[in-house]
């Protein structure tokens, strides 16, 4: 048996957990109608299958009505949810991981407009910043209910088979009883701290009474809101300590922070650029005060991190959530010995901005993750053996590249510049972004290891990609800075790339006009502010940067706001003139309908424009008139999975196909996507 601390095995109570390594709850909105369906399970198997010891499924799974989901979550209240759990834990089971479930009601955290349209309710009107529900304050009888949907909900767990049930107290209802800040009610649930703990104690109690002792029953908590007036270390200490001493908890899942703002739930799970295990001591704090099986997750991204975390005993089951997000074999390869292989996690959180806009759960550089019933973690080998070239050695074209050669072709890549990485190693200039390139550097150490041939400082040009007589031919040349937009004064202006590239310096006095509401504008603007210079940032969207999404946005703020930026929302730039040596920007609005001057100017010595790309597709053009399907992909074999077969030109060399934002502009993960799904056919 290996020695490695990870991979051993774990007691807790009757309960052995294989090894040290846990998923943490995490709602990623593949639910149907409430219900964990085949998607869900596929997802929650592929990670069992590779060892994970616990998977912790659902995310805050609603016990109430009054608590509708607000990203898909799992309806617990439900007993048609009893068969699908059953189905979800037997086939974990069978692959030998525990499964578990986090049950909540989420107080004020969630809408009224959402599924039965009941008022939003939590122990006082205060409302939550982020999801801006002005809750009722609840009476009595709302307690009651409360706490027998929730010993419902744990019964319906026991009935499907799961090993256990984790109740989350951090930003939802049951801490809102316990912070002062939530919590405004006269006894018996409201007052001291006895009170404010009451509805907690009540209702595990009735859970107790309801499901016995043997079924394991845990907290995800805040030991620390970390906010003037709320709950302080203190009293986490000391919630912890009543929880161990109420006998009725069987192990702590510990959180440091709120979650009731962006920035709040950023510090919570930190992003890229954020420091690394940032809670772990505090976790190890309360290990240490309360001798309690503990768990915690947050930013441990690593297996060395990890491995810290368990030797250095501040943990005991060390989560690795978004870790396995991203490569949902971890356990797999350490255990194979093949660490080094692991798909990092690049803490970009495209998985969790993606919830809080209404979407899907994705990995910004898996694109089989969530999508296991169609895209393969592992690439099967193909039967024949092509011969295929990519032009381009993005993300897009790397993917692309290490599909094509686990499926065992033979793979040529073309990239002019000297190095790989696209528009990622642009994004990568800026340090706190930097963790970005590694989803550039796996791709690169997977593109070695298959033997994959690249041709750097190549512009490839027909010639040498006929000289390759390739099978099939990929463009993935990305797109080019589109900054032509203005009625006049094109010309004038540089792109947010001229500056992020450092190609061009800011100016003193700056004007950023951004309709494409991405990263590259936010990153420019950084890199402009910490100039010293004056920014304005205008955008004609009803707010800026959309595309970033919440906690992506946290860091951005926190420099912005410490700089001279101010933000014009719903205004965009028409035209720039020469003004002496200053240049005229003149601002309209979408909202002009004729019957006033909306008419504004600014006078800059700097335009700048965020636009998007354009293609950069010129050999694609000229190279369809030689191939056999001119371009064409058939949409539905590329949806359905059928290998592309369409032939318009017999005489046609090779297949050819784009990829990624030599199409249109989009995103990292659409261009990884779209090389996976039509390379893994090839
Ligand atoms: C898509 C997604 C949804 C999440 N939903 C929940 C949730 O409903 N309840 C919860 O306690 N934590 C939730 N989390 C937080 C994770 O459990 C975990 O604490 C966080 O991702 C930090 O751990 P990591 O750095 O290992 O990913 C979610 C995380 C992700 C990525
Ligand atoms: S999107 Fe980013 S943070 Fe989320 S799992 Fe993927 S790499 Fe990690």
């Amino acid at each position: 048996m290996s020695n490695d601390p990870l991979l051993q095995p774990y007691q807790l109570k009757h309960l052995r957990l294989r090894n040290r390594i846990m998923i943490t709850s995490h709602e990623p909105a593949y639910s149907e109608n409430g219900m964990p369906t085949e998607r869900y399970r596929a997802y929650h198997v592929e990670r069992a299958k590779a060892g994970v010891a616990l998977t912790m499924t659902a995310g805050s799974a609603a016990v109430s009505l009054d608590s509708p989901p607000v990203f898909d979550n799992l309806l617990v209240y439900k007993d048609e949810i009893v068969p699908w759990m059953k189905d979800l834990t037997d086939e974990c089971h069978e692959h030998g991981a525990a499964v578990m479930i986090q049950l909540t009601h989420l107080g004020r955290r969630t809408r009224w407009d959402k599924g039965e349209w009941l008022p939003a309710l939590s122990p006082s009107h205060r409302r939550e910043a982020a999801h801006r529900a002005f809750p009722k304050k609840m009476e009595e009888w709302d307690i009651q209910r409360i706490i027998k949907d929730y010993t419902d909900a744990a019964e319906r767990m026991v009935a499907a088979g799961l090993d256990g049930i984790e109740l989350q107290a951090y930003g939802h209802l049951m801490d809102q009883f316990w912070s002062p800040l939530t919590n405004t009610l006269d006894g018996p649930y409201g007052g001291n701290l006895d009170n404010r703990l009451r509805f907690t104690f009540e209702l595990l109690k009735s859970i107790r009474q309801r499901v016995g002792d043997d079924f394991i029953v845990g907290l995800r908590y805040t030991g620390d809101e970390m906010l003037a007036g709320g709950l302080s270390m203190t009293d986490g200490l000391s919630i912890s300590q009543r929880l161990k001493d109420s006998g009725m908890v069987d192990f702590l899942n510990v959180v440091r922070g709120h979650i009731d703002t962006d920035a709040g739930l950023t510090d919570v799970i930190p992003i890229q650029g954020m420091r690394n295990s940032p809670h772990l001591d505090f976790a190890g704090e309360i290990r240490t005060a309360t001798d309690m099986p503990t768990f915690h997750a947050a930013k441990i991204p690593d297996v060395a991190t990890a491995r810290h975390a368990i030797v250095s005993g501040k943990v005991d089951m060390v989560g690795m959530t978004r870790a396995h997000m991203t490569d949902p074999h971890i356990i797999r390869k350490i255990i194979a010995g093949d660490e080094d292989n692991i798909r990092p996690c690049v803490g970009a959180n495209y998985c969790l901005d993606r919830i809080y806009q209404g979407g899907a759960a994705f990995c910004i550089h898996n694109a089989a993750t969530g999508r296991e019933l169609s895209m393969p973690h592992d690439i099967p080998k193909a039967e024949v053996r092509k011969k295929i070239v990519i032009v381009g050695a993005g993300p897009g074209g790397l993917e692309a590249a290490r599909v094509a050669a686990e499926r065992g072709h033979e793979v040529v890549v073309f990239e002019a510049l000297n190095d790989a990485g696209g528009q990622i190693r642009l994004t990568a200039q800026s340090p706190r972004r930097q963790e970005m390139i590694g989803i550039i550097d796996w791709r690169m150490s997977q593109c070695e290891r298959l033997g994959v041939r690249f041709h750097f400082n190549t512009y490839a040009e027909v010639d040498n990609i006929q000289a390759e007589k390739p099978d099939v031919v990929i463009i993935a040349t990305g797109g080019l800075p589109d900054t032509e937009v203005l009625d006049k004064g094109n010309e004038l202006v540089v792109s947010s790339w001229d500056i992020l590239s450092r190609s061009i310096q800011p100016g003193s006095n700056v004007l950023l006009f951004d309709d494409a509401g991405d990263h590259a504008a936010l990153q420019a603007a950084e890199v402009i502010a910490n100039s010293g210079a004056n920014l304005e940032i205008i955008t004609p969207d009803r707010s800026f940067a959309p595309e970033v999404m919440a906690m992506n946005l946290v860091p951005y703020m926190r420099t912005l706001q410490q700089q001279a930026v101010t933000f014009t929302v719903t205004y965009r730039l028409k035209s720039v003139s020469r003004d002496g040596d200053q240049l005229l920007a003149t601002i309209g609005s979408d909202y002009d309908d004729g019957s006033r001057d909306f008419t504004q100017t600014r006078r800059v010595d700097q335009v700048i424009i965020n636009h998007g790309t354009l293609p950069f597709d010129d050999l694609y053009f000229e190279l369809r008139g030689l191939s056999s399907n001119e371009g064409e992909v058939n949409y539905n074999d590329l949806i359905h999975g059928t290998p592309q077969a369409l032939t318009h030109n017999h005489e046609g060399q090779f297949q050819l196909f784009r990829i990624g934002d030599a199409i249109s502009a989009r995103n990292t993960h659409a261009a990884i996507y779209d090389a996976l799904r039509l390379v893994k056919d090839l």
